[in-house]
């Protein structure tokens, strides 16, 4: 499939075209094309969302694989990595491979998955045979971390101490997450820091790190759409993050759904969680597009740290690499969910000036400005010359 298209090649934009077929296979300045996306923005790799629950399985109310990475490519999002808290939860060889399989029948994003972490060594060198992306650390993991240690393998750590689970909302305080950053070892990444100190400790030991919009915009927990863990901390807590923009390595969502009923629920009884996998790249362009934020530093933040960190071949308008774009507009609009289960977000008529105009997944169009197309998105791990570690 041919597409025109205009975008950064060698540092300057170009309009050009794309052959892409699965991935690029040849870039060059004229072509017939069977799509010209030259007059609808800019072109520019789709991005990594490496914090995503796409539930499915026994909480399908709240989510499904399909609905999710629907969600995602209006988003913008390319590759997404599946947490591992599921129903049942995947941290155990035989569930991981119904993980993948789910994820490859259903996934319309390029997609990989982190395992909970097993009761057994044996049980997590089995799972590192499979196309994972590595292990994720729930606070009730810090317990029993040993399991991974000394394991080449990513680990990314929910930084808070086991008791913040078990503390009053008002009690889930910020030194929980510092905390928890000192108990892990190996190659770490810390995700979602709500602080900039977090990201300052995790630095200082070698990790990586991210942080998402929510903790950034949202003013407070005021009800139970904006209660999530770790929680939105103060203002002084809160504005630090804006230097998290040039500090930290990623931005992701944590898309993490739930339904209408259960978000009715009282405030103590509502589960935490916001699902917002669609607004980061829009967000993160608008910020571009203001003048606010570079071009460059918006990839480093939207993929290129992120595919470094995950040690896979992504995010270049180049040959040879998965042809995974989108199409972004300088354009106001108001933000809210599609495709989502979750139809309510804190950021609901949020002012952007980025559109996510056209996604495309492997070479063919998975958004085109209206709908999502049944693309089938792949496991860049299960393909050995997509794997860099
Ligand atoms: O707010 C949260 N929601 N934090 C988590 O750690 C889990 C997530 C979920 O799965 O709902
Ligand atoms: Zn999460």
């Amino acid at each position: 499939m041919w597409y025109r298209a205009k975008f950064l090649y060698n540092g300057e934009v170009t309009e050009g075209c794309i052959n892409a077929f699965n991935e690029v296979v040849e870039v060059r300045k004229e072509c017939r094309p069977d799509i010209d996306l030259s007059k609808e923005g800019l072109l520019v790799p789709a991005s990594i969302d490496f914090h995503v629950h796409l539930r499915d399985w026994g909480l399908k109310h709240k989510e499904t694989v399909a609905t999710g990475t629907s969600e995602a490519v209006y988003g913008g999002v390319g590759m997404v990595v599946d947490m591992p808290n599921t129903s049942p939860p995947v941290r155990d060889y035989k569930t991981a491979v119904e993980r993948l399989t789910l994820l490859d029948q259903f996934s319309r994003a390029d997609f990989s998955v982190f395992a909970g972490v097993p009761d057994s060594r044996e049980e997590a060198e089995k799972i590192l045979k499979l196309p994972v992306a590595g292990f994720k650390v729930f606070p009730e993991d810090l317990e029993r971390v040993e399991v991974l240690e000394g394991l080449d393998t990513l680990i990314i750590l929910h930084p808070e101490v086991p008791r913040a689970n078990s503390s009053f909302r008002n009690l889930r305080a910020y030194w929980m997450e510092l905390a928890s950053v000192l108990m892990v070892k190996g190659r770490v990444h810390v995700t979602h820091s709500t602080g900039l100190e977090t990201i300052r400790l995790a630095k200082s030991l070698g990790f990586t790190t991210d942080f998402t919009p929510h903790h950034f915009l949202v003013e407070g927990e005021r009800d139970c759409l904006t209660k999530v863990n770790p929680p939105i901390r103060d203002e002084t807590t809160r504005m630090g993050l804006l230097l998290a923009f040039y500090e930290a390595d990623a931005i992701v969502s944590d898309h993490a759904p739930h339904s209408k009923e259960e978000k009715a629920l009282p405030y103590e009884l509502c589960p935490p969680g916001i699902a917002a996998v669609s607004f980061t790249t829009p967000f993160v362009y608008s910020m571009v597009f203001k003048g606010v934020l570079d071009m460059e530093r918006a990839f480093d933040l939207l993929f290129r740290n992120a595919s470094k960190i995950l040690g896979i071949k992504y995010g270049e308008v180049r040959e040879g690499y998965p042809a995974n774009f989108v199409v972004i507009k300088d354009e106001d609009w108001r933000y809210s969910t599609r495709f989502s289960k979750a139809t309510e977000t804190p950021f609901d008529g949020f002012p952007l000036q980025a559109k996510v105009k056209w996604t495309i997944i492997r070479g063919k169009v998975a958004y085109d400005g209206e709908e999502v197309y049944p693309v089938k998105g792949l496991n860049p791990y299960a393909f050995p010359g997509e794997r860099v570690r």
